[in-house]
């Protein structure tokens, strides 16, 4: 089991394992202020598309404690703008924006008088959609665990894990699922450039759980799929859009090309706070551009010659027609997407 949590609020103050310092380091950084969380999300204190909006949510709540000294009606006016501070923090994991419009819709059924009642009603839904996360990356993992069998290898990118949620993991969760559960799986964990989540993180949760895994160069994909080492792929999602489409992390993408070439079952494993319904396809998805550093530097060391010029989109957009199944906490499912994400659709 995961000894750690990697989001935890008590007494106001949010506490994130620092998953910069991963996996030499297990450190905590504590959030007190708006600032403090946004800073964490913008520079991948916490990272992963659930654990963004569960940080969030919590993010609103302390947004609402920091201004407390306002009245009732000036705060509840307020959260507007602590939800726009914290969906600028990342624009692609849409678990964000879901997560601050659910805290404002809920804030605005506050029928008391009292500011800090108005608090505890807001971190109510807070600890609801925590909650709730870890309960749905069950349920995915269970769901997911049906498409398993013994002796799969199954090849996945970036970190889905508990690093990633608020427990379990979804595209993980499947893998630790599976495990658990006693099949004999394996995994290949894709290194992920350029900030090397599988690197750092998916092989630290893989060999905490004592899950059979190999680290790889992204590029090394390719080959192991051409010559059949690989039966499986499964990956996480930052946003769905209604038609299938899926943003994930850069590289995703490539993998999905490979797998439909070899004809391996390629899974997508999320959540539906982090379906938008509201998008027809994947064109509408904001795709976040980082730094130029996480290219050009590893760590504190320069690799390219400074001045060149560098591309660095954090996450890229594959199309419905290359994923075999979307994994949810309402069971799987399979294209028609359009139609098929349309009926598991959570009402309002
Ligand atoms: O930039 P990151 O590390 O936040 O990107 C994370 C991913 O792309 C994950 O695959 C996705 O958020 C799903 S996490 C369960």
């Amino acid at each position: 089991m995961h000894t750690f949590k990697a989001i935890e609020f008590s007494k106001n103050q949010l506490t994130l394992i620092d998953q910069r310092a991963l996996p030499l380091e297990e450190t905590y950084l504590t959030c007190k202020t708006l600032e403090d969380v946004t800073f964490a999300i913008k520079d991948m204190v916490v990272r992963g598309a659930p654990a963004i909006g569960a940080t969030a949510a919590y993010g609103m709540v302390i947004g609402a404690v920091q201004n407390s000294d306002m009245t009732l009606d000036a705060l509840r006016e307020h959260m507007d703008k602590i939800k726009v501070a914290l969906d600028q923090s990342r624009p692609t994991a849409v678990n964000l924006q879901w997560a601050t419009e659910r805290m404002v819709k809920h804030g605005q059924q506050y029928k008391g008088n009292q500011l800090s009642e108005f608090i505890e009603f807001l971190k109510g839904e807070a600890d609801a959609i925590y909650y709730e996360d870890a309960e749905f990356c069950k349920a995915i993992g269970e769901h997911g665990n049906t498409l398993i069998e013994s002796n799969d290898v199954i090849l996945t990118h970036c970190n889905t894990g508990a690093l990633a949620t608020v427990a379990y993991g979804t595209a993980l969760g499947v893998i630790r699922e599976a495990h658990k559960t006693g099949k004999n799986i394996s995994v290949y964990a894709d290194e992920t450039r350029p900030r090397q989540q599988g690197a750092k993180l998916t092989a630290w949760e893989l060999m905490k759980e004592e899950i059979p895994a190999t680290l790889i160069v992204d590029s090394a994909a390719a080959t192991l799929i051409r010559d059949g080492k690989i039966n499986k792929i499964i990956v996480g999602a930052d946003r769905i859009a209604s038609n299938g489409d899926t943003a994930n992390k850069i590289g995703t993408f490539m993998l999905s090309v490979i797998a439909k070439q070899y004809d391996v079952p390629f899974y997508v494993a999320a959540p539906t706070s982090t379906i938008d319904y509201e998008i027809q396809n994947g064109d509408a998805i904001e795709i976040e551009l980082r730094s130029e550093d996480e290219v050009t530097l590893i760590g504190e060391e320069r690799i390219a010659p400074k001045g060149i010029a560098v591309y660095n989109p954090a996450f890229d957009v594959t199309p419905c027609e290359n994923i075999t199944a979307i994994v949810t906490e309402r069971g799987v499912v399979y294209p028609p997407f359009g139609k098929n994400l349309k009926r598991i659709r959570p009402e309002e």
